[in-house]
Protein backbone atom coordinates (compact mmCIF):
# COMPACT_ATOMS: atom_id res chain seq x y z
CA UNK A 1 0.00 0.00 0.00
CA UNK A 2 1.17 3.35 -1.15
CA UNK A 3 2.34 5.81 1.95
CA UNK A 4 2.25 9.75 1.15
CA UNK A 5 5.40 9.88 2.77
CA UNK A 6 9.40 9.90 1.90
CA UNK A 7 11.78 7.47 3.88
CA UNK A 8 15.40 9.20 4.39
CA UNK A 9 17.91 7.60 5.57
CA UNK A 10 20.95 9.22 7.34
CA UNK A 11 24.09 6.99 6.31
CA UNK A 12 26.38 8.90 8.87
CA UNK A 13 24.13 7.71 11.80
CA UNK A 14 21.73 4.84 10.19
CA UNK A 15 18.88 6.45 11.61
CA UNK A 16 15.71 6.42 9.24
CA UNK A 17 13.20 9.59 8.95
CA UNK A 18 9.54 9.38 7.46
CA UNK A 19 8.37 12.74 6.21
CA UNK A 20 5.17 13.56 4.86
CA UNK A 21 4.66 14.54 1.05
CA UNK A 22 2.35 17.09 0.36
CA UNK A 23 1.59 18.39 -3.55
CA UNK A 24 4.10 16.77 -4.84
CA UNK A 25 6.79 18.35 -1.84
CA UNK A 26 7.92 18.19 1.20
CA UNK A 27 8.90 20.80 3.92
CA UNK A 28 12.26 21.69 4.21
CA UNK A 29 11.70 22.34 7.95
CA UNK A 30 11.27 18.78 8.23
CA UNK A 31 14.24 17.81 7.39
CA UNK A 32 16.06 20.25 10.82
CA UNK A 33 15.29 16.96 12.91
CA UNK A 34 17.93 15.47 11.00
CA UNK A 35 21.15 15.38 13.04
CA UNK A 36 24.14 13.49 14.01
CA UNK A 37 24.40 15.06 17.89
CA UNK A 38 21.27 16.27 19.77
CA UNK A 39 22.97 19.66 19.93
CA UNK A 40 23.39 20.12 16.00
CA UNK A 41 21.50 22.40 14.04
CA UNK A 42 20.31 20.33 12.06
CA UNK A 43 19.94 19.83 8.09
CA UNK A 44 19.16 22.54 5.46
CA UNK A 45 18.37 21.86 1.99
CA UNK A 46 21.03 24.08 -0.09
CA UNK A 47 19.62 25.77 -3.36
CA UNK A 48 21.18 28.35 -4.32
CA UNK A 49 18.88 30.46 -6.78
CA UNK A 50 16.29 28.40 -5.78
CA UNK A 51 16.10 25.95 -8.43
CA UNK A 52 14.42 23.42 -6.92
CA UNK A 53 12.45 25.52 -4.06
CA UNK A 54 9.04 26.46 -4.18
CA UNK A 55 8.77 29.54 -1.76
CA UNK A 56 5.00 29.63 -1.49
CA UNK A 57 1.71 28.28 -2.41
CA UNK A 58 -0.31 29.75 -5.03
CA UNK A 59 -3.54 30.26 -7.23
CA UNK A 60 -2.04 32.92 -9.86
CA UNK A 61 -0.55 31.79 -12.76
CA UNK A 62 0.68 27.90 -13.84
CA UNK A 63 3.14 27.79 -15.80
CA UNK A 64 4.62 23.85 -17.46
CA UNK A 65 7.99 24.71 -18.67
CA UNK A 66 8.17 21.18 -20.35
CA UNK A 67 5.19 21.45 -22.45
CA UNK A 68 5.51 25.41 -22.76
CA UNK A 69 1.98 26.21 -21.13
CA UNK A 70 0.88 29.24 -19.40
CA UNK A 71 -2.00 30.32 -17.80
CA UNK A 72 -3.57 32.75 -15.50
CA UNK A 73 -5.89 31.66 -12.98
CA UNK A 74 -6.76 28.26 -15.02
CA UNK A 75 -7.10 30.62 -18.22
CA UNK A 76 -4.60 29.84 -21.34
CA UNK A 77 -2.19 32.94 -22.36
CA UNK A 78 -3.56 32.10 -26.10
CA UNK A 79 -7.02 32.74 -25.24
CA UNK A 80 -6.19 36.11 -23.15
CA UNK A 81 -4.19 37.57 -25.51
CA UNK A 82 -6.57 37.10 -28.13
CA UNK A 83 -10.02 37.91 -25.99
CA UNK A 84 -9.35 39.55 -23.06
CA UNK A 85 -7.84 43.16 -22.04
CA UNK A 86 -4.94 44.28 -20.41
CA UNK A 87 -7.04 46.14 -17.21
CA UNK A 88 -9.64 42.61 -17.11
CA UNK A 89 -6.95 40.72 -17.19
CA UNK A 90 -5.30 42.84 -14.13
CA UNK A 91 -8.72 42.22 -12.57
CA UNK A 92 -8.42 38.43 -13.02
CA UNK A 93 -5.27 38.37 -11.68
CA UNK A 94 -6.05 40.25 -8.37
CA UNK A 95 -9.27 38.83 -7.60
CA UNK A 96 -9.22 35.14 -9.43
CA UNK A 97 -12.12 35.77 -11.29
CA UNK A 98 -13.26 37.08 -14.82
CA UNK A 99 -15.28 40.24 -13.90
CA UNK A 100 -18.93 40.41 -14.90
CA UNK A 101 -20.30 43.44 -16.80
CA UNK A 102 -20.62 45.93 -14.46
CA UNK A 103 -17.56 45.23 -12.37
CA UNK A 104 -15.52 45.22 -15.33
CA UNK A 105 -16.96 49.18 -15.88
CA UNK A 106 -16.42 49.88 -12.10
CA UNK A 107 -12.48 48.68 -12.49
CA UNK A 108 -12.01 50.49 -15.84
CA UNK A 109 -13.59 53.73 -14.24
CA UNK A 110 -11.41 53.88 -10.73
CA UNK A 111 -8.24 52.84 -12.62
CA UNK A 112 -8.19 55.81 -15.57
CA UNK A 113 -9.49 57.75 -12.33
CA UNK A 114 -6.13 57.34 -10.79
CA UNK A 115 -4.06 57.89 -13.62
CA UNK A 116 -3.17 61.83 -12.74
CA UNK A 117 -0.04 62.21 -10.05
CA UNK A 118 0.64 64.84 -7.88
CA UNK A 119 2.40 67.95 -8.92
CA UNK A 120 4.82 67.47 -6.51
CA UNK A 121 5.80 64.02 -7.78
CA UNK A 122 5.65 65.47 -11.81
CA UNK A 123 8.28 67.71 -10.54
CA UNK A 124 10.34 65.47 -9.16
CA UNK A 125 10.52 63.67 -12.43
CA UNK A 126 10.83 66.92 -14.11
CA UNK A 127 14.33 66.75 -12.12
CA UNK A 128 15.87 64.17 -12.92
CA UNK A 129 19.39 64.41 -15.16
CA UNK A 130 18.12 64.57 -19.15
CA UNK A 131 19.54 61.56 -19.93
CA UNK A 132 18.74 59.41 -16.86
CA UNK A 133 17.81 55.89 -17.75
CA UNK A 134 13.23 55.82 -17.41
CA UNK A 135 13.28 52.79 -15.54
CA UNK A 136 15.78 54.68 -12.97
CA UNK A 137 13.32 57.20 -12.79
CA UNK A 138 10.39 54.99 -12.68
CA UNK A 139 12.08 53.63 -9.96
CA UNK A 140 12.79 56.23 -8.26
CA UNK A 141 8.86 57.97 -8.77
CA UNK A 142 7.31 54.68 -7.48
CA UNK A 143 9.39 54.62 -4.36
CA UNK A 144 8.63 58.50 -3.81
CA UNK A 145 4.88 57.59 -4.17
CA UNK A 146 5.04 56.21 -0.50
CA UNK A 147 5.25 59.51 0.68
CA UNK A 148 2.45 60.66 -1.15
CA UNK A 149 0.07 58.06 0.04
CA UNK A 150 1.52 57.29 3.80
CA UNK A 151 -1.39 55.78 4.54
CA UNK A 152 -0.52 52.56 2.21
CA UNK A 153 1.24 51.03 4.97
CA UNK A 154 -2.19 50.22 6.74
CA UNK A 155 -3.13 47.84 3.94
CA UNK A 156 -4.62 45.39 6.30
CA UNK A 157 -7.60 47.69 5.95
CA UNK A 158 -9.30 46.29 2.41
CA UNK A 159 -10.40 49.84 1.68
CA UNK A 160 -7.03 51.69 1.76
CA UNK A 161 -5.02 48.28 -0.18
CA UNK A 162 -7.96 49.20 -3.12
CA UNK A 163 -7.12 52.69 -3.20
CA UNK A 164 -3.50 51.90 -3.39
CA UNK A 165 -4.39 48.97 -6.24
CA UNK A 166 -6.39 51.36 -8.47
CA UNK A 167 -3.43 54.47 -7.82
CA UNK A 168 -0.40 52.14 -8.63
CA UNK A 169 -2.29 50.65 -12.32
CA UNK A 170 -3.99 54.26 -13.20
CA UNK A 171 -0.45 56.16 -11.99
CA UNK A 172 2.73 53.94 -13.59
CA UNK A 173 1.50 54.32 -17.24
CA UNK A 174 1.40 58.45 -16.69
CA UNK A 175 4.97 58.43 -14.77
CA UNK A 176 6.22 55.96 -17.58
CA UNK A 177 5.14 58.51 -20.13
CA UNK A 178 6.60 61.50 -18.08
CA UNK A 179 9.62 59.61 -17.84
CA UNK A 180 10.01 59.34 -21.58
CA UNK A 181 9.27 63.20 -22.40
CA UNK A 182 11.61 63.90 -19.47
CA UNK A 183 14.46 62.17 -21.68
CA UNK A 184 12.92 63.58 -24.83
CA UNK A 185 12.99 67.18 -23.33
CA UNK A 186 9.25 67.42 -24.72
CA UNK A 187 6.15 68.61 -22.34
CA UNK A 188 4.21 66.63 -20.86
CA UNK A 189 0.58 65.46 -21.30
CA UNK A 190 -1.80 64.56 -18.94
CA UNK A 191 -3.37 61.80 -18.88
CA UNK A 192 -6.97 61.56 -20.88
CA UNK A 193 -9.34 59.16 -19.16
CA UNK A 194 -11.63 58.28 -21.90
CA UNK A 195 -9.03 56.11 -24.04
CA UNK A 196 -8.15 52.85 -23.02
CA UNK A 197 -5.01 52.43 -20.75
CA UNK A 198 -3.00 51.50 -23.58
CA UNK A 199 -3.96 53.93 -25.69
CA UNK A 200 -4.46 56.72 -22.98
CA UNK A 201 -0.17 55.44 -22.62
CA UNK A 202 0.49 55.96 -26.54
CA UNK A 203 -1.56 59.35 -26.23
CA UNK A 204 0.92 60.62 -23.53
CA UNK A 205 4.27 59.46 -24.64
CA UNK A 206 3.36 60.94 -28.13
CA UNK A 207 0.75 64.09 -28.57
CA UNK A 208 1.84 67.10 -30.05
CA UNK A 209 -1.00 69.39 -30.51
CA UNK A 210 -1.80 68.17 -33.30
CA UNK A 211 -5.45 69.19 -34.37
CA UNK A 212 -6.09 65.88 -35.96
CA UNK A 213 -4.19 63.44 -33.91
CA UNK A 214 -5.67 59.70 -33.12
CA UNK A 215 -3.78 56.91 -31.29
CA UNK A 216 -3.35 54.00 -33.81
CA UNK A 217 -6.18 51.15 -32.60
CA UNK A 218 -3.55 48.47 -34.01
CA UNK A 219 -0.70 49.99 -31.93
CA UNK A 220 -2.69 50.26 -28.98
CA UNK A 221 -4.44 46.66 -29.51
CA UNK A 222 -0.84 45.37 -29.86
CA UNK A 223 0.67 47.26 -26.82
CA UNK A 224 -2.74 45.91 -25.01
CA UNK A 225 -1.41 42.03 -25.45
CA UNK A 226 1.89 42.48 -25.07
CA UNK A 227 0.92 43.90 -21.29
CA UNK A 228 -1.00 41.05 -20.87
CA UNK A 229 1.97 38.57 -22.21
CA UNK A 230 3.82 40.09 -19.41
CA UNK A 231 1.13 40.83 -16.63
CA UNK A 232 2.43 37.33 -14.15
CA UNK A 233 4.70 34.67 -14.78
CA UNK A 234 5.19 33.20 -11.07
CA UNK A 235 7.85 33.59 -8.94
CA UNK A 236 10.38 35.03 -11.27
CA UNK A 237 12.70 37.24 -9.82
CA UNK A 238 11.56 40.93 -9.13
CA UNK A 239 7.94 38.76 -7.95
CA UNK A 240 10.13 36.75 -5.74
CA UNK A 241 11.61 40.40 -4.80
CA UNK A 242 7.85 41.96 -4.31
CA UNK A 243 7.00 39.23 -2.15
CA UNK A 244 10.57 39.07 -0.30
CA UNK A 245 10.46 43.25 0.23
CA UNK A 246 6.73 42.94 1.28
CA UNK A 247 7.24 40.22 3.60
CA UNK A 248 8.67 42.81 5.58
CA UNK A 249 5.46 44.27 5.92
CA UNK A 250 6.53 47.46 3.74
CA UNK A 251 4.10 49.56 1.57
CA UNK A 252 3.52 48.63 -1.65
CA UNK A 253 4.63 51.50 -3.25
CA UNK A 254 8.24 50.49 -1.75
CA UNK A 255 7.68 46.86 -2.70
CA UNK A 256 7.27 47.26 -6.46
CA UNK A 257 10.04 49.93 -6.22
CA UNK A 258 12.22 47.01 -5.41
CA UNK A 259 10.45 44.74 -7.55
CA UNK A 260 11.11 46.90 -10.80
CA UNK A 261 14.69 47.47 -9.74
CA UNK A 262 15.21 43.45 -9.73
CA UNK A 263 13.54 44.05 -13.12
CA UNK A 264 16.04 46.40 -14.75
CA UNK A 265 18.59 43.65 -14.80
CA UNK A 266 19.67 42.24 -18.18
CA UNK A 267 18.84 38.69 -17.36
CA UNK A 268 15.22 39.47 -16.54
CA UNK A 269 12.96 42.28 -17.88
CA UNK A 270 16.26 44.34 -19.62
CA UNK A 271 16.66 41.56 -21.86
CA UNK A 272 14.64 42.84 -24.66
CA UNK A 273 17.14 45.81 -24.33
CA UNK A 274 19.96 43.38 -25.08
CA UNK A 275 18.37 41.78 -27.34
CA UNK A 276 18.17 44.74 -30.12
CA UNK A 277 21.50 46.25 -29.21
CA UNK A 278 22.47 42.20 -29.98
CA UNK A 279 20.16 42.12 -33.50
CA UNK A 280 22.13 45.62 -34.14
CA UNK A 281 25.54 44.29 -33.37
CA UNK A 282 25.48 41.36 -35.33
CA UNK A 283 24.43 43.78 -38.42
CA UNK A 284 23.82 41.87 -41.00
CA UNK A 285 22.56 38.15 -41.58
CA UNK A 286 25.63 36.79 -43.15
CA UNK A 287 27.40 37.57 -39.87
CA UNK A 288 24.82 35.06 -37.63
CA UNK A 289 27.21 31.75 -38.28
CA UNK A 290 30.25 33.70 -36.87
CA UNK A 291 28.22 35.16 -33.75
CA UNK A 292 26.84 31.88 -32.72
CA UNK A 293 30.66 29.78 -32.84
CA UNK A 294 31.09 32.81 -30.26
CA UNK A 295 27.73 32.30 -28.22
CA UNK A 296 28.86 28.46 -28.40
CA UNK A 297 32.74 29.16 -26.70
CA UNK A 298 31.19 31.06 -24.15
CA UNK A 299 32.09 34.63 -24.94
CA UNK A 300 28.77 35.68 -24.53
CA UNK A 301 24.94 34.22 -24.56
CA UNK A 302 22.33 34.70 -27.23
CA UNK A 303 20.10 37.32 -25.71
CA UNK A 304 16.40 36.60 -25.43
CA UNK A 305 17.33 32.79 -25.69
CA UNK A 306 16.68 30.19 -22.68
CA UNK A 307 14.17 30.33 -19.50
CA UNK A 308 14.78 28.76 -16.47
CA UNK A 309 11.05 27.30 -16.45
CA UNK A 310 10.67 27.08 -19.94
CA UNK A 311 12.60 24.19 -21.85
CA UNK A 312 10.33 23.99 -24.67
CA UNK A 313 9.39 27.25 -26.65
CA UNK A 314 7.95 30.19 -24.67
CA UNK A 315 4.29 30.22 -25.62
CA UNK A 316 4.55 34.22 -25.03
CA UNK A 317 7.11 34.34 -27.89
CA UNK A 318 4.69 32.40 -30.26
CA UNK A 319 1.92 35.53 -29.35
CA UNK A 320 4.22 38.02 -30.28
CA UNK A 321 5.99 36.74 -33.14
CA UNK A 322 1.97 37.30 -34.58
CA UNK A 323 1.48 40.51 -33.16
CA UNK A 324 4.49 41.51 -34.78
CA UNK A 325 3.31 40.96 -38.51
CA UNK A 326 0.37 43.18 -37.34
CA UNK A 327 2.40 46.23 -36.01
CA UNK A 328 4.86 46.17 -39.15
CA UNK A 329 2.05 46.26 -41.43
CA UNK A 330 1.04 50.13 -39.37
CA UNK A 331 4.86 50.92 -39.03
CA UNK A 332 6.55 49.43 -41.98
CA UNK A 333 9.31 46.25 -41.15
CA UNK A 334 12.07 46.47 -39.14
CA UNK A 335 15.16 45.81 -40.85
CA UNK A 336 16.32 43.56 -37.64
CA UNK A 337 13.39 40.94 -37.94
CA UNK A 338 15.54 39.25 -41.05
CA UNK A 339 18.44 39.36 -38.71
CA UNK A 340 16.44 37.77 -35.35
CA UNK A 341 14.27 35.21 -38.10
CA UNK A 342 16.95 33.90 -39.39
CA UNK A 343 19.19 33.60 -35.57
CA UNK A 344 16.56 31.76 -34.19
CA UNK A 345 16.54 29.50 -37.22
CA UNK A 346 19.66 28.53 -36.81
CA UNK A 347 20.30 28.35 -33.26
CA UNK A 348 17.03 25.86 -33.42
CA UNK A 349 19.19 23.69 -35.86
CA UNK A 350 22.49 23.84 -33.13
CA UNK A 351 23.03 21.01 -31.52
CA UNK A 352 24.66 23.21 -28.35
CA UNK A 353 20.96 24.96 -28.03
CA UNK A 354 18.66 22.02 -28.59
CA UNK A 355 21.11 20.32 -26.25
CA UNK A 356 20.33 23.04 -23.96
CA UNK A 357 16.77 23.27 -24.47
CA UNK A 358 17.13 26.93 -25.32
CA UNK A 359 14.48 28.59 -27.47
CA UNK A 360 13.51 31.78 -27.57
CA UNK A 361 11.68 33.73 -24.71
CA UNK A 362 9.32 36.32 -24.58
CA UNK A 363 12.07 39.18 -24.93
CA UNK A 364 13.40 37.59 -28.66
CA UNK A 365 10.46 39.26 -30.79
CA UNK A 366 8.98 42.20 -28.26
CA UNK A 367 12.47 44.53 -28.43
CA UNK A 368 11.99 44.64 -32.29
CA UNK A 369 7.86 44.93 -31.66
CA UNK A 370 8.80 48.42 -29.33
CA UNK A 371 11.71 49.66 -31.72
CA UNK A 372 9.49 49.65 -35.09
CA UNK A 373 6.40 51.28 -32.75
CA UNK A 374 9.57 54.04 -32.10
CA UNK A 375 9.96 53.64 -28.11
CA UNK A 376 13.85 53.77 -27.53
CA UNK A 377 15.67 51.02 -26.46
CA UNK A 378 15.49 51.77 -22.74
CA UNK A 379 11.92 52.06 -22.47
CA UNK A 380 11.82 48.61 -22.86
CA UNK A 381 12.07 47.34 -19.56
CA UNK A 382 9.72 50.25 -18.52
CA UNK A 383 6.92 48.52 -21.26
CA UNK A 384 8.00 45.69 -19.30
CA UNK A 385 6.99 47.31 -15.62
CA UNK A 386 3.71 47.98 -16.55
CA UNK A 387 2.38 45.13 -17.46
CA UNK A 388 4.07 43.11 -14.68
CA UNK A 389 2.51 45.82 -11.96
CA UNK A 390 -0.84 43.79 -11.76
CA UNK A 391 1.05 40.84 -11.31
CA UNK A 392 3.04 41.96 -8.55
CA UNK A 393 -0.31 43.21 -6.73
CA UNK A 394 -2.15 40.32 -7.13
CA UNK A 395 1.09 37.99 -5.69
CA UNK A 396 1.62 40.47 -2.92
CA UNK A 397 -1.74 40.40 -1.72
CA UNK A 398 -1.82 36.57 -1.83
CA UNK A 399 1.84 36.69 0.08
CA UNK A 400 0.24 38.78 2.87
CA UNK A 401 -2.98 37.18 3.22
CA UNK A 402 -1.31 33.76 3.24
CA UNK A 403 -1.16 33.19 7.11
CA UNK A 404 1.72 30.75 6.36
CA UNK A 405 4.11 33.44 5.10
CA UNK A 406 6.52 35.47 7.24
CA UNK A 407 9.42 37.80 6.91
CA UNK A 408 11.13 36.07 3.89
CA UNK A 409 14.95 35.06 5.43
CA UNK A 410 16.69 32.58 4.08
CA UNK A 411 19.52 30.32 5.45
CA UNK A 412 23.10 30.01 4.60
CA UNK A 413 25.54 27.69 5.04
CA UNK A 414 28.55 29.47 6.80
CA UNK A 415 31.69 28.76 5.45
CA UNK A 416 34.37 30.92 6.77
CA UNK A 417 36.80 31.66 9.09
CA UNK A 418 36.29 30.19 12.50
CA UNK A 419 36.42 32.30 15.46
CA UNK A 420 39.85 34.09 15.88
CA UNK A 421 41.14 36.78 17.74
CA UNK A 422 41.54 40.46 16.13
CA UNK A 423 44.94 41.43 15.42
CA UNK A 424 45.84 45.53 15.89
CA UNK A 425 47.11 46.87 12.62
CA UNK A 426 50.60 47.36 13.54
CA UNK A 427 50.84 43.30 14.02
CA UNK A 428 49.42 42.87 11.15
N1 LIG B 1 22.84 31.69 -24.78
C1 LIG B 1 23.77 30.71 -24.75
N2 LIG B 1 23.84 29.76 -23.80
C2 LIG B 1 22.91 29.80 -22.85
C3 LIG B 1 21.90 30.77 -22.80
C4 LIG B 1 21.88 31.73 -23.82
N3 LIG B 1 20.95 32.67 -23.85
N4 LIG B 1 21.12 30.56 -21.72
C5 LIG B 1 21.62 29.49 -21.11
N5 LIG B 1 22.71 29.03 -21.78
C6 LIG B 1 23.52 27.84 -21.47
C7 LIG B 1 24.41 28.09 -20.27
O1 LIG B 1 25.65 28.60 -20.64
C8 LIG B 1 24.47 26.71 -19.68
O2 LIG B 1 25.37 25.95 -20.47
P1 LIG B 1 26.35 24.88 -19.75
O3 LIG B 1 25.43 23.84 -19.19
O4 LIG B 1 27.23 24.40 -20.85
O5 LIG B 1 27.09 25.66 -18.69
C9 LIG B 1 23.08 26.14 -19.92
O6 LIG B 1 22.61 26.82 -21.09
C10 LIG B 1 22.10 26.35 -18.77
O7 LIG B 1 22.11 27.74 -18.45
P2 LIG B 1 21.78 28.32 -17.02
O8 LIG B 1 22.52 29.61 -16.84
O9 LIG B 1 22.00 27.25 -15.98
O10 LIG B 1 20.23 28.56 -17.12
P3 LIG B 1 19.39 29.45 -16.13
O11 LIG B 1 18.09 28.76 -15.98
O12 LIG B 1 20.14 29.76 -14.90
O13 LIG B 1 19.24 30.81 -16.93
C11 LIG B 1 18.41 32.60 -18.21
C12 LIG B 1 18.07 31.27 -17.51
C13 LIG B 1 17.13 33.20 -18.78
C14 LIG B 1 18.98 33.58 -17.17
C15 LIG B 1 19.45 32.31 -19.31
O14 LIG B 1 18.93 31.41 -20.26
C16 LIG B 1 19.93 33.59 -19.99
O15 LIG B 1 20.88 34.24 -19.49
N6 LIG B 1 19.30 33.97 -21.17
C17 LIG B 1 19.65 35.21 -21.83
C18 LIG B 1 18.97 36.37 -21.12
C19 LIG B 1 17.48 36.42 -21.42
O16 LIG B 1 17.05 36.27 -22.54
N7 LIG B 1 16.69 36.65 -20.35
C20 LIG B 1 15.24 36.80 -20.47
C21 LIG B 1 14.53 35.74 -19.72
S1 LIG B 1 12.78 35.67 -20.11
C22 LIG B 1 12.08 37.11 -19.47
C23 LIG B 1 12.35 37.38 -18.05
O17 LIG B 1 12.30 36.49 -17.21
O18 LIG B 1 12.60 38.54 -17.76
Amino acid sequence: MSKNTLTITDNRTGKTYEIPIENDSIRAIDLRQIKVNPDDFGMLSYDPAYLNTASCKSRITYIDGAKGILRYRGYPIEQLAEQSTYKEVAYLLLYGELPNAEQLEFWQNRIMRHTYIHEDLRHMIQNFRYDAHPMGILIGAVAAMSTFHPEAKNFDDPEIRQKQIWRILGKLPTIAAFAYRTRIGRPYNYPDSSLGYAANFLYMLDYMNQRDYEVNPVLAKALDVLFILHADHEQNCSTSAMRSVGSSRVDPYSAIAAAASALYGPLHGGANEAVLRMLTEIGNVKNIPGYIERVKKGEFRLMGFGHRVYKNYDPRAKIIKKIAHDVFEVTGSNPLIDIAVELEKIALEDEYFIKRKLYPNVDFYSGIIYQAMGFPVDMFPVLFAIGRASGWLAQWIEMIDDPEQRIARPRQLYLGEPMRDYVPVDQR
